[in-house]
C-alpha cells in the first residue's frame, strides 16, 4: 500500500462521453459494465449532471432520473457524483431558489453522493443557494473553481493569478465546501502551473483538493502528474476509449506511471483493460459523434491565444459565412480586447460564445456598434459578476435603452425571479404529479414537455430517439435530431437530407438551448421554398428601402408589425447569428411595408429581412 495513494474519480459515464460523444452514451451500454466499474475501487464516479440531463430527455428518450437510480442500484459501493451549474442546475438559465432547492434534494434522494457545484464566473451569488441545499441534504459539497488565464496563457497576470485562486478557495471553504476542485474546462492548466497552484492550495486548505482537467491542448496528463507530485488528493480520469481529445486523461497509463511510488493509486490495471475492451465493442455505433476531420487528437493552437478549441472553429465558420475569412487574424487580436472590456470572463459556455461573436461583430461592424441580447444581459448582470469590472464605456453603450435598466444590477440574479416550482406543477398536472417529471418540465419547458408526453404515452417516441441496434451507426449529430424552437414554423415540405455544408448552431431562446442545423439552400433550385427566403426580386420592383441581413443566421422574430412606423435605431427584428441573439435596428424612418420571412427561417447575408416605405 502506498503512503499517500492518489484517489481516482472516473468520468467515463459523464464528462468523457459528453466531451467526446456529444453526451450520447445510453444507459443500456453503461449497465453491462456498471457492477465491474463499481468493483474497481474508484474514489467516486461522475455519472450525472452537465449535459446528461438535457441530452437524455431531448435526444435519447431516456429518463435521467431512472438512469441515476439504475446506476445507484448497480453501483452500491462507489460514491456517485454529479456536476451542477450552480443556480443554473443542469440548464442554461438562472432558476428560482425553490427549483434549486427541490432539484438538489431530489437528486440527493435519487442517489447523488457528491455535488460538484460551479459557476462560469466563479461568482458566489450563483453558488450559494445550491451550496446550502447540498449541505442541507447531508451530502458532500464540492465547490469547483473554474480555471482561466489572463493573457499570457499561464498562471499569473492581473486577474487569474495565484492570489485569485487562493481567495476563491478560501471563500468557497468558508461557504461550507467539503472539498475544492480546480475545474480546467478548456485544458489551459500548464503542468508547472498545476504544481504551483496545487502546492499553494494544499498549504492553505483544510479540505481535500481535486483536479478536473481536459486533454484538449495536450497538457492534461502532464498537468495531472505534476498536480499529484504537488499533493493533490483526487484526480479525474476516464477509461482510454473515451479519453484524450477533449475529454479527460486516460486512467490506464496513470496507473502504471504511479505504480510503486508513494502515490500509487492501487487500481488493478488488468481489470481496467477489460473494461476498456468492452467500451471498444460498443463504441462503433457511436462513431458518427466521434469523427473529427482533424488528424491530431489535440489542439495545440489553443496554446497560442488561449481561445478554446471549439471557439476557433466556430469563428472560422462564422467568418466564412460572412465572406470575411480574411479577417480571422483581426478577430483573434480582438478577442483579448473584448474579453478585457467584459471583465475577463473565463472562456466557457456561454461566455465563450458571447466574447467570440461580439469580437466578430466588433471587427466587422465597428466596436460595439452591434451588441447582442446576451451581451446586454451579461453586462446588466444577469449572468453574475465577472472577475473584473466591465469597461464603463461598454456598460453605457450596451445598456442604452436596455429595458431592465441602464445601470447594472447590484443583487444576485436569482433574486429577480419569482418562485417557479408551483407553476411547473400546475403546467404538468394533467400528465404527472411525480417530482421527477415536474423538475424536468421546470428545467426545460419546451423539450421537457415533449419528453414527458412521450414518456407518458401521449405521443409516440420519434424513431431517431430510439436506441439503435448494435453496430448500426446511429445518426450523426448533424442529422435532424434537433428540435426546432417551439415558435418556429416548419416548412410543409419533405425534410431533405442535410448537405455537406449543413452547420450546427447552438441557439439560445429565452433561456432554453437548441441545437439547430442550418443548411443553406443553393440558389436556383426550383424544388426549394426559395420564394420566402429570396425576396430580392420583389424588392427591386419597388421604391422601398430594404433592410438586408448583415450576416447569415436565423430570423428568430420580428419586433414590429406591417404598417408600424419606425425611425432609425428602433428595434425591428431579432436574428440569431454567430450563436447569439442580435437585435437589428431600423436603418431609416418610414412605415414597415413587408416582413417577408417567417420566424425560424434561415437567412443568408444580404437576404431581405424588412422592407420600409420611407
Ligand atoms: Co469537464
Amino acid at each position: 500500500m502506498a503512503k499517500n495513494p492518489v484517489k481516482i474519480s472516473d468520468t467515463t459515464f459523464r464528462d468523457a462521453h459528453q466531451s467526446n460523444l456529444a453526451t450520447r452514451l445510453r444507459i443500456e451500454d453503461m449497465a453491462p459494465i456498471a457492477p465491474e466499474m463499481d468493483a474497481i475501487g474508484f474514489y467516486s464516479m461522475e455519472v450525472w449532471g452537465g449535459a446528461t440531463f438535457d441530452v437524455t430527455t431531448r435526444y435519447l428518450g431516456e429518463d435521467p432520473w431512472k438512469r441515476l437510480r439504475t446506476l445507484r442500484q448497480l453501483m452500491p459501493h462507489t460514491k456517485l457524483s454529479m456536476l451542477l451549474r450552480g443556480q443554473s442546475l443542469v440548464g442554461y438559465r438562472t432558476y428560482a431558489d425553490d427549483v434549486v432547492n427541490a432539484f438538489v434534494q431530489h437528486s440527493a434522494e435519487a442517489g447523488i453522493d457528491i455535488f460538484r457545484v460551479f459557476d462560469a464566473l466563479n461568482d458566489e451569488w450563483n453558488l450559494d443557494t445550491a451550496a446550502k441545499a447540498v449541505v442541507k441534504s447531508g451530502k458532500h459539497l464540492q465547490m469547483a473553481i473554474c480555471y482561466s488565464v489572463t493573457e499570457s496563457g499561464r498562471l499569473g497576470g492581473p486577474i487569474f493569478n495565484l492570489d485569485y485562486y487562493l481567495a476563491k478557495a478560501r471563500q468557497f471553504q468558508g461557504i461550507g465546501a467539503h472539498s475544492i476542485a480546480i475545474k480546467d474546462m478548456a485544458g489551459l492548466l500548464a503542468p508547472y502551473d498545476a504544481y504551483e497552484l496545487v502546492k499553494a492550495l494544499k498549504g492553505e486548505l483544510k479540505v481535500p483538493l481535486q483536479l478536473h482537467t481536459h486533454y484538449t491542448s495536450g497538457m492534461a496528463s502532464m498537468s495531472v502528474l505534476k498536480a499529484i507530485e504537488a499533493g493533490v488528493d483526487i484526480v479525474d480520469t476516464c477509461l482510454s476509449p473515451l479519453a484524450l481529445r477533449t475529454a479527460q486523461p486516460a486512467i490506464e497509463p496513470l496507473v502504471v506511471s504511479l505504480s510503486g511510488t508513494d502515490r500509487d493509486c492501487g487500481l488493478d490495471f488488468q481489470r481496467l483493460l477489460k473494461l476498456a475492451d468492452y467500451l471498444e465493442t460498443i463504441l462503433p455505433k457511436y462513431k458518427p459523434f466521434m469523427e473529427s476531420p482533424r488528424a491530431a487528437v489535440i489542439d495545440p493552437r489553443v496554446l497560442t491565444h488561449q481561445i478554446p478549441g471549439g471557439m476557433t472553429s466556430n469563428l472560422v465558420s462564422q467568418l466564412k459565412e460572412a465572406d470575411a475569412l480574411d479577417r480571422l487574424d483581426d478577430v483573434l487580436r480582438e478577442i483579448p480586447k473584448t474579453r478585457k472590456d467584459l471583465g475577463y470572463p473565463p472562456l466557457v459556455t456561454p461566455t465563450s460564445q458571447m466574447v467570440g461573436s461580439q469580437s466578430v461583430s466588433n471587427v466587422l461592424f465597428g466596436r460595439y456598434k452591434m451588441v447582442s441580447g446576451q451581451v446586454k444581459d451579461y453586462v446588466y448582470g444577469l449572468y453574475g459578476r465577472p472577475p473584473a469590472p466591465v469597461d464603463a464605456e461598454v456598460v453605457n453603450v450596451a445598456l442604452k435603452g436596455y429595458p431592465k435598466g441602464e445601470k447594472p444590477m447590484t443583487q444576485k440574479p436569482a433574486s429577480l425571479l419569482e418562485p417557479e416550482l408551483e407553476k411547473a406543477k400546475a403546467a404538468v398536472k394533467d400528465i404527472s404529479s411525480d417530482l421527477d417529471d415536474v423538475l424536468i418540465y421546470a428545467l426545460y419547458p419546451t423539450t421537457g414537455m415533449k419528453f414527458l408526453r412521450i414518456k407518458h404515452g401521449l405521443e409516440p417516441m420519434p424513431d431517431d430517439m430510439k436506441p439503435q441496434p448494435k453496430a448500426t451507426p446511429i445518426a450523426p449529430p448533424v442529422a435532424a435530431t434537433a428540435l426546432p424552437p417551439a415558435k418556429a414554423e416548419a416548412p410543409a415540405l419533405a425534410t431533405p437530407a442535410p448537405s455537406p455544408s449543413a452547420r450546427t448552431f447552438n441557439v439560445f431562446v429565452e433561456g432554453e438551448y437548441y441545437e439547430v442545423v442550418v443548411d443553406p439552400v443553393v440558389g436556383g433550385s426550383a424544388s426549394k421554398p426559395s420564394v420566402a427566403r429570396r425576396p430580392n426580386q420583389m424588392a427591386n420592383a419597388t421604391e422601398d428601402i430594404v433592410m438586408a441581413a448583415p450576416m447569415p443566421g436565423l430570423l428568430l422574430r420580428y419586433l414590429v408589425q406591417e404598417g408600424a412606423k419606425v425611425k432609425p435605431g428602433d428595434p425591428v427584428a431579432v436574428m440569431e447569428a454567430m450563436k447569439m441573439e442580435n437585435t437589428l435596428p431600423a436603418t431609416v424612418s418610414g412605415t414597415i411595408k413587408a416582413l417577408p420571412l417567417k420566424p425560424g427561417a434561415s437567412v443568408r447575408k444580404g437576404d431581405v429581412l424588412v422592407m420600409i416605405a420611407p
